[in-house]
């Protein structure tokens, strides 16, 4: 990682984590009656427990890209990280992927029960619709009820959750490479490509320029799967803060599982290329979204 990237980053991250320490406070908002403690605690153990904020940094860097920087922006890249934070606790449960470790601790089953997750990853879903759907987040409501419900969208039965129910009911049965795409474009890519569309629709940026973000998004999207895929069958526990040599063992379908690590390999390359084209016409404005692109190829954990 260039330090430019991991200045950048740290900054980033910095910023979100302030922002969800803040919605993920014990302070009650209007119409909210008490934040029981236990629940609360479960929430801030799988939202404030480090992680890359991928998702939130490419919504403030896309937004960047077409010049808008505010802290209206990062309400709304927190809205999304609550909902990755939210699919993260509810993958880890007994009845989904079953694991202990998550960012280096116990996941949030482990440290607290089944009961307090699962309700932690409802309430982490809920509070980002009431964080999407704030005044700071874009002047104009129709902008927001437009970014909500792709939120909706990009999260429910057609996209990340529709894709955690493909992906469950892939093991142990043969997928074709398309089936396997699909099922990838929806449980990751979905968020992907809603962080890097939404960045740009809250900077208000032309339509064109609207579509060729989300095609970014698509492409950075399944590079990413494909790089944890690939990171589940080479990388350490130690390094990746979860279990890996996973996915074999469940009888996942991936495509590294139907490619195997050279083929994949390749795959990523002419993905971080195609990324580049996307990028090519905003010059260097876009050098921190290209280093972007080039860490979730090139990432080791
Ligand atoms: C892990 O996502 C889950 C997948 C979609 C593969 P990240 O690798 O972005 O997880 P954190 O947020 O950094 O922990
Ligand atoms: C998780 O994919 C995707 C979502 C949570 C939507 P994985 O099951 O591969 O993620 P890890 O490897 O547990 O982080
Ligand atoms: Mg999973
Ligand atoms: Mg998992
Ligand atoms: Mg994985």
């Amino acid at each position: 990682m260039t330090l430019d990237l991991k200045q950048h980053l740290a900054k980033h991250g910095e910023n979100i984590g302030t922002v969800l320490e803040d919605i993920l406070s014990a302070r009650l908002l209007p119409g909210e009656t008490a934040r029981p403690e236990r629940l609360l605690a479960a929430m801030r153990h799988g939202a404030l427990n480090g992680g890359k904020r991928l998702r939130p940094i490419l919504v403030l860097e896309a937004a960047r890209l077409f010049g808008r920087t505010d802290d209206g922006v990062v309400k709304a890249a927190c809205a999304l990280e609550l909902i990755h934070c939210y699919s993260l606790v509810h993958d880890d449960l007994p009845a989904m992927d079953d694991d202990d470790l998550r960012r280096g601790q116990p996941t949030v089953h482990k440290a607290y029960d089944e009961a307090a997750a699962i309700l932690a990853g409802d309430a982490l879903l809920t509070l980002a619709f009431d964080v999407i759907t704030g005044e700071a987040v874009h002047s104009d409501a129709g902008v927001r009820l437009a970014l909500s419900r792709e939120l909706a969208r990009a999260a429910g039965v057609g996209g990340m959750a529709g894709g955690q129910m493909l992906d469950l009911d892939s093991e142990h049965r043969d997928r074709t490479e398309a089936e396997i795409r699909e099922l990838q474009s929806m449980k990751t890519g979905a968020l992907l490509r809603y962080a890097c569309r939404a960045g740009a629709r809250l900077a208000d940026a032309s339509d064109a320029d609207i579509d060729r973000l989300t095609r970014f998004g698509e492409v950075i999207g399944l590079a990413f799967q494909l790089a944890d895929d690939l990171l589940d069958v080479e990388a350490s526990p130690e390094a990746m803060g979860k279990a890996t040599g996973k996915d074999a063992e469940a009888g996942k379908a991936t495509l590294v599982g139907l490619w195997g690590v050279e083929k994949t390999r390749a795959e990523l390359v002419r993905l971080q290329a195609e990324a580049e084209l996307l990028l090519a016409p905003y010059g260097t404005r876009a050098d921190t979204l290209s280093a972007l692109a080039a860490f979730i190829v090139n990432r080791t954990s």
